[in-house]
């Protein structure tokens, strides 16, 4: 079991399969891309395979999520979400994408095992798309997201970034574009987890604020607490339901108590948390023959030193040192 001291038990593993992206989106990193990961660095398909296996058989994780970077630019995906979905218990597999190629790849990872996609999109105009992520490919991501409610990777969710002056405007629209689409949609607040460090607090979009522009067309009813467990989205029911609408208030509702996960990085560092500032080297004990035994012990020892919360509210926080792209969202 993967415990802390503050009696959080780890059950959902975020594998960040590499920090690489075909996007840009501002919010995240610059024009010119980062210095990325050497390969030598990455882990593994079969690296990422063993430590999933442990955190499956022996952690109790139950749940995974490869993100990255952009997770279907990893050239062994498919065949790692077969692998995943071999092990025993079978743990839930899902993937947090930003879309492109899904059009060409939702049939195949579904019949890999893949259960649920959650798709980013910001917004509902090709031209304020390009603007956000500094490539024209928002037809692929409408694509890749009918692919995606076609083969089944359901409930399709869509995450979308509100940015002030260029989609601010458009949370109603993409609500109900949402709903006519079958996706279910969440706003998330913007985070400080971008390489340019140009994130401000009053300069970013809130829950309230989208909850106050949600209000001007639809009726929201709060869903219980006991309905959302650890998820980090709080959700309200559109106009009675069934349709729904979740935000994901990291920085002005943060849900850090209820927190069950863990991530690993695509070079091999455990993180207890998106906002830790420490990592642990699981690749370097991997590579040193260690057993799964040893393996297992290390990561329990990791998630142990977790801290209570994403320290964004004390006046020392510091964002950490590696962006969200190479940290997995
Ligand atoms: P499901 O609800 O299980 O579908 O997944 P999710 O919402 O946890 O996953 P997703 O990858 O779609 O993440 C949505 C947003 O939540 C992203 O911006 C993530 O960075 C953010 N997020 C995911 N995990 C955490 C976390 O542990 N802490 C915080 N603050 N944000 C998180
Ligand atoms: N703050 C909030 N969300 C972010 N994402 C990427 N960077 C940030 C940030 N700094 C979003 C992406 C994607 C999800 C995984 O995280 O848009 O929807
Ligand atoms: Fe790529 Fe996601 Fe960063 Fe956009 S937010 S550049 S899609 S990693």
């Amino acid at each position: 079991m993967l415990l802390d001291t503050y009696g959080r038990v780890a059950t959902d593993l975020r594998v960040s399969l590499t920090d690489r992206c075909n996007l840009r989106c501002t919010y995240c990193m610059p024009e010119e891309g980062l210095s990325w990961l050497a390969k030598p660095d990455l882990l593994t398909d079969d690296e990422i395979v063993r430590l999933v296996t442990i955190a499956v058989r022996d952690l109790g994780i139950t749940e995974v999520r490869f993100t990255g970077g952009e997770p279907l630019l990893r050239p062994g995906l498919v065949s790692i979400v077969e692998r995943c979905a071999a092990l025993t218990p079978r743990p839930q597999l899902s993937l947090t994408t930003n879309g492109i190629g899904l059009g060409r790849t939702a049939a195949a990872l579904r019949a890999a095992g893949l259960d649920r996609v959650n798709v980013s999109l910001d917004t509902l105009r090709p031209d304020v798309f390009q603007a956000m992520t500094r490539r024209k490919r928002h037809q692929d991501v409408l694509d890749g997201l009918s692919a995606a409610r076609a083969v089944g990777l359901t409930p399709v969710k869509v995450n979308a970034v509100l940015m002030p002056g260029l989609n601010d405007d458009e949370a109603p629209d993409l609500l109900a574009w949402a709903i006519t689409h079958d996706y279910e949609l969440r706003f998330i607040e913007q985070m400080p987890l971008d390489a340019q460090h140009g994130w401000k607090r009053d300069g970013m979009i809130t829950a309230g604020d989208i909850l106050t522009s949600l209000h001007t067309r639809f009726a929201l009813t709060p869903e219980s607490d006991d309905a959302r467990g650890s998820a980090p989205a709080e959700r309200w029911l559109v106009d009675g339901g069934p349709a729904s609408v979740g935000v994901i208030a990291s920085v002005t509702r943060p849900f850090c108590r209820a927190c069950d996960r863990t991530r690993l990085t695509a070079d091999g560092q455990v993180r207890t948390c998106l906002f830790a500032r420490e990592e642990t080297d699981l690749r370097a004990v991997l590579r040193s023959d260690a057993s799964d035994a040893e393996v297992a012990e290390l990561w329990q020892r990791a998630m142990w030193g977790k801290k209570a919360g994403s320290g964004l509210d004390d006046p020392s926080f510091l964002q950490p040192q590696r962006p969200m792209s190479a940290i997995g969202g």
